[in-house]
């Protein structure tokens, strides 16, 4: 019996599979590439395939003994998700749901759905898992909805589900073998590593006028291999007939502004900085509470400060700053 895990040649997903598969845990990863990397797995089973396609996921559970699956696959920028809403809505509501209808067909019903602090918008103070939804972008709609239907998927089927809220991951494996690369649309942590190698002419802030002490965004970013790893916990976790709900985060929120001086820390480089208004789909400020999970799921992050989360990002980018296609 194996774990499928959609997503899992994307940033998040690749660490989760490293993990699992470090771990002896047999996995199969659904994945259409089409922001994924094959050079990013380990040597396990490959489907290619699209969770839009309703029958890619009806062969792949006829063709392999699955009995949990751990759901990453999804479009995950929320200012991109604010121009094309309808791309959003398609890929992680209508490619959600052909997975889930599947897994009750086949009698699967162990899922660990990757959701997202996007689903909260604003929150004052820090996010706690009953804080209420607002999210502020059509990407935080979605997730939103997603977390709906496996409510509804555990009342009525019995499905064991555990919803992970998490913030901004970033770093990169340990094990130096993956991390994040800088895709169409790149995260700040690699855009400000970019420029430390000389790469960019400069580094864009987008709203210096937030209601936040320094006028720019705050976030709560926590170290992709600690969100891998409360993948793994979080299995253990679900129980049939129950969502459970689990922010991950460090608990502190950092301003861009903090981001740019740790990147300048651990690199030793000065950043080239230009402002520029706000965009739309970005909350002023945000971080969490991750109590329950620390308590519930015993996950305590191994990376719990800015700085350190980033010097095992910059040891992934300095080496492989096009990403994946130097291997
Ligand atoms: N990266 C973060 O900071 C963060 C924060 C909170 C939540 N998340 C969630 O974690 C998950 C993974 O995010 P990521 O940053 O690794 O993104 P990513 O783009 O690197 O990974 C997504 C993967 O899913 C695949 N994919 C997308 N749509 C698919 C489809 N229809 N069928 C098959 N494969 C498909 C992509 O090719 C890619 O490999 C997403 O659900 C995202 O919303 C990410």
């Amino acid at each position: 019996m194996a774990v499928l895990v959609t997503g899992g040649a994307g940033y998040v997903g690749s660490h989760l599979v490293e993990q699992m598969f470090d771990r002896g845990i047999d996995c199969v990863v659904l994945d259409n590439f089409e922001t994924g990397h094959r050079a990013a797995l380990p040597k396990v089973k490959i489907v290619k395939g699209d969770l839009r396609r309703r029958d890619d996921v009806k062969l792949l559970f006829e063709r392999h003994e699955i009995d949990s699956v751990c759901h990453l696959a999804a479009y995950a920028f929320a200012r991109e998700s604010a121009a094309e809403p309808a791309k959003y809505y398609e890929n992680n509501v209508c490619g959600a749901i052909n997975l889930f209808a599947e897994m009750k067909e086949a009698g699967i019903t162990r899922i660990v759905f990757s959701s997202s602090s996007a689903v909260y918008g604003n929150v004052k103070g820090s996010a706690k898992e009953n804080s209420p939804l607002r999210p502020v972008s059509p990407y935080g709609v979605t997730k939103a909805l997603v977390e709906q239907v496996l409510l509804s998927f555990a009342k009525a089927y019995g499905f064991a589900v555990v919803s992970l809220r998490y913030f901004n991951a970033a770093g990169a494996s340990p094990s130096g073998r993956i991390g994040e690369v800088m895709g169409e649309h790149p995260r700040f942590i690699p855009v400000c590593l970019d420029n430390a190698l000389g790469r960019s002419r400069y580094v864009l802030i987008y709203g210096t006028d937030y209601e936040t002490p320094d006028g720019t965004c705050v976030r709560d970013y926590v170290h992709v291999s600690d969100v891998a790893g409360a993948h793994v916990a979080a299995m253990e976790k679900a129980e049939p007939g129950e969502h459970k709900i689990y922010n991950l985060g460090n608990e502190k929120g950092y301003s861009i502004r903090e981001v740019i001086a740790a990147v300048e820390t651990v690199t030793g480089k000065k950043l080239r900085v230009r402002e520029a208004p706000r965009e739309v789909g970005d909350p002023a400020r945000i971080f969490a509470s991750s109590a329950k999970a620390r308590k519930e799921l015993n996950w305590k992050p191994e990376f719990g400060d800015l700085e350190s989360i980033i010097a095992t990002a910059w040891e992934w980018f300095r080496k492989h700053p096009d990403g994946y296609k130097l291997l």
